[in-house]
């Protein structure tokens, strides 16, 4: 169990001390789980270090910024539900939290969402998963097409049923990233910009150009963590990549009705989203991909999410095509994410986060910088621990 003090004397921070030091914590992987824990800990008063080559560009910048509980539940992860809940609930404080120590915008929008079914067997699948959604304390809100097109007025004709959900919100990621990089700037983390593996020995993380000594090292390299050879093999089989390809459209309002909402669609049988950002910015996604490493984006993905979001919305067609990317989505069998406690004192997990990294983000920081401070993982993250896939009780 972790067992920090905040009483170990200062580390200089000269470039050759900070070399040999024994910090606190590692951190390895620069994306959002990495760094609300590296902010996180470092308030709570240890030297932090977060290792990457390229912070805040991997699965967490592909990410369109789903901020979802109901909307991106789904049938079968009863157990995430919890979690999901508690991470939307601490957004908006987080966010607020971020934007005042960064001077940046954190990016963060509460417009809420409609859910929207193209045909008939579109509708009926929708609503089939009411009831369990309902059973779970979900308050989804069944609107007639006109009732949707009113709220949405940039939905086109081609809907046969609405769902509301105005509790699911969603941020723009990269900003809320730029800031959050900010306020760990400020907060005194220090970043290396390699690439590193977990030593077999204890304490040590191996980096391109040295080495690197902590009292605890959390990995939270997203899919990379297959990678980590020193680390138990069961909790690495449990990670799969699961490819994202997304778009980014950029809509002109004087020329074109540009949605407000968040509109997530099942179009003939197949799940699209659509993200509307203050700016005029639209990000339309996204594939689900079972593949390994890839992260190309290919003709077909961008056909069909273009496809299936035209279909829905007629304007997409006006709107100046800005990029396509893909990304990895560190999925879990069981499809909670992996935080916690490795059979390693000196190794703790922040991985795993699958389809919800943005919104399991910040509540992946708190919970893990109390879990550093006071050897306990808070409920709900409890229900996280690596320790499901090593045999051992949580
Ligand atoms: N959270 C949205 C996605 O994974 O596509």
């Amino acid at each position: 169990m972790p067992a920090f003090s905040a009483n170990r004397p200062a580390v200089s921070q000269s470039w050759e001390a900070c070399q040999n030091a024994v910090v606190d914590l590692v951190i390895i992987g620069g994306g959002i789980a990495g760094l609300t824990t590296a902010r996180e800990a470092a308030r709570a008063g240890m030297q932090v270090t977060v290792v990457d080559p390229t912070p805040t560009h991997g699965a967490s910048y592909a990410a369109a910024g789903m901020i979802a509980p109901l909307t991106e539940y789904h049938i079968g992860d009863a157990r995430l539900v919890p979690l999901l809940v508690e991470a939307a609930r601490v957004w908006p404080d987080y966010a607020r939290r971020i934007a005042g120590e960064s001077g940046l915008p954190s990016g963060y929008v509460d417009h809420g969402t409609v859910v929207v079914g193209h045909d008939a067997d579109d509708k009926a699948e929708l609503l089939r998963h009411l009831p369990a959604q309902r059973e779970l304390g979900f308050d989804p809100e069944v609107l007639t097409t006109r009732e949707v097109r009113d709220r949405e007025p940039a939905l086109g004709p081609t809907i046969s049923v609405g769902i509301a959900a105005p509790a699911d919100h969603a941020v723009h990621n990269r900003e809320f990233l730029a800031a959050l990089m900010r306020a760990n700037e400020l907060a005194g983390v220090r970043f290396v910009h390699e690439s590193a593996q977990v030593s077999a020995r204890p304490h040590v993380v191996e980096c391109e150009s040295q080495e690197l000594r902590a009292d605890h090292i959390v990995v939270a390299a997203g899919v990379d963590t297959v990678h980590q050879g020193a680390l138990e093999a069961a909790v690495r089989a449990a990670i799969r990549p699961v490819k994202g390809q997304i778009l980014r459209l950029q809509a002109d309002r004087r020329t074109s009705t540009v949605p407000t909402l968040t509109v997530r669609a099942l179009v003939r049988g197949k799940s699209v989203y659509i993200v509307p950002r203050p700016s005029g910015e639209v990000v339309v996604g996204a594939t689900v991909e079972e593949r390994q490493f890839d992260v190309g984006a290919t003709a077909a993905g961008v056909f069909e999410l273009l496809r299936d979001a035209r279909a829905i919305m007629p304007s997409v067609d006006e709107w100046a095509f800005t990029e396509s990317w893909a990304g990895m989505r560190p999925t879990t069998h069981d499809h909670l994410p992996i935080v916690g406690a490795s059979s390693r004192t000196d190794v703790h997990y922040a991985t795993g986060h699958g389809r919800n990294g943005i919104l399991l983000g910040p509540l992946t920081g708190l919970s893990m910088a109390q879990y550093l401070t006071t050897g306990t993982m808070p409920a709900p993250m409890a229900a996280a621990s690596p320790l499901r896939f090593l045999g051992e009780a949580a």
